[in-house]
């Protein structure tokens, strides 16, 4: 056997973070999930997983974002490797090597990008051959956003955020993330968005014009004037300090500010790589922030780094 026949010794996969440009909410369904229209996009923020053949299952988080990270089997990444050694019929057992950079629980999909990283990495280590409409499709029965973090870019979200079509964006954009201490629950902002809205009516989510032109254009400052997020007041509303943090950015002069997702990071968009480094440096000194992240994006999706062959 050549070595380029034999499976890898180890697989590293690279996967973004997420930011929702626009995140359309619905009323809860049937099932429990709100209906979602939503543009996601990817940014070059990165967790990196490491997947080995092992005599048994295992996990391991390491990086400067792993604190609270769990390492048993509820962990996303665990539940995907499991999930896809069901479906593709393998019955062998990997450690999980989790290097963090994405902040936990920060609406920013980090549990869900280790989710899709591990799938990607395991379908190379196994050599499953699933397609990609086989991957998508476990992707989806683990999170609502494990799917497009295996394609990263920027794409349309519906359904409960699983269905994913194309969008036509252009441009690439300057980010400043200011994160915050304490992570937020998903599950309970969508709760306090329901609470908020009380009885009110609620339409079905579609996106807007005003996005699409905007990604149509590549311009950032139409972009920025776009972001909308249905989950900002509910994030807000239990984790007041998010209004100040909001404030703040944008008074630094960044072109738009959005809670991230369900939060409690906060996304602003600069005009260029300088002015988001200025921006960091403002909402660093200001205190109103205890830590900031600069990225880009759109950023690729879940892609192998190393696959090194014994031999
Ligand atoms: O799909 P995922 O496991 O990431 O969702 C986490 C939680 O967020 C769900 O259990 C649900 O409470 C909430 N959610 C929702 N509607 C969505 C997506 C998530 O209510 N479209």
């Amino acid at each position: 056997m050549t070595s380029a026949a034999l499976p890898p010794s180890s697989v590293t996969v690279r996967v973004p973070a997420k930011v929702n440009l626009e995140l359309l909410v619905g009323a809860p369904r049937g099932d429990g999930y709100h209906p979602l229209s939503t543009i996601f996009h990817a940014v070059n923020l990165f967790d990196e997983v490491t997947v080995m053949s092992a005599p048994e299952w295992g996990l391991a988080v390491s990086g400067p974002q792993s604190f609270g990270v769990p390492v048993d089997g509820t962990n996303l990444a665990a539940r995907a490797a499991q999930k896809l050694a069901e479906v593709a019929g393998i019955d062998e057992a990997v450690h999980l090597t989790i290097r963090k950079d994405i902040p936990v629980a920060g609406g920013m999909a980090g549990g869900s990008a280790d989710a899709a990283a591990t799938l990607v990495a395991c379908d190379v280590l196994w050599g499953t051959g699933l397609s990609r409409p086989e991957l998508e499709e476990i992707a989806a029965g683990l999170g609502s956003d494990v799917p497009f973090l295996l394609g990263g870019g920027t794409a349309m979200g519906s359904g409960r955020g699983e269905r994913l079509a194309p969008v036509l964006a252009r441009g690439s954009y300057h980010w400043v993330f200011a994160l915050s201490e304490a992570g937020l629950s998903t599950p309970a902002v969508y709760a306090e968005c329901d609470r908020l809205r009380g009885d009110r009516a609620v339409p079905d989510p579609s996106p807007s014009a005003e996005m699409m032109t905007a990604l149509r254009s590549g311009d950032a400052r139409a972009l920025g004037a776009a972001l909308s997020n249905d989950l900002q007041a509910a994030a807000i509303s239990l984790m007041p300090a998010l209004g100040d943090v909001l404030d703040a950015g944008l008074e630094f002069g960044a072109l738009g500010g959005i809670v991230s997702g369900s939060g409690p990071t906060v996304a602003f968009l600069a005009e260029s790589n300088e002015a988001a480094l200025d921006l960091a440096v403002s909402l660093t000194a200001s205190g109103a922030v205890q830590d900031v992240r600069r990225a880009t994006g759109p950023a690729h999706g879940a892609h192998v780094i190393s696959a090194p062959r014994p031999g």
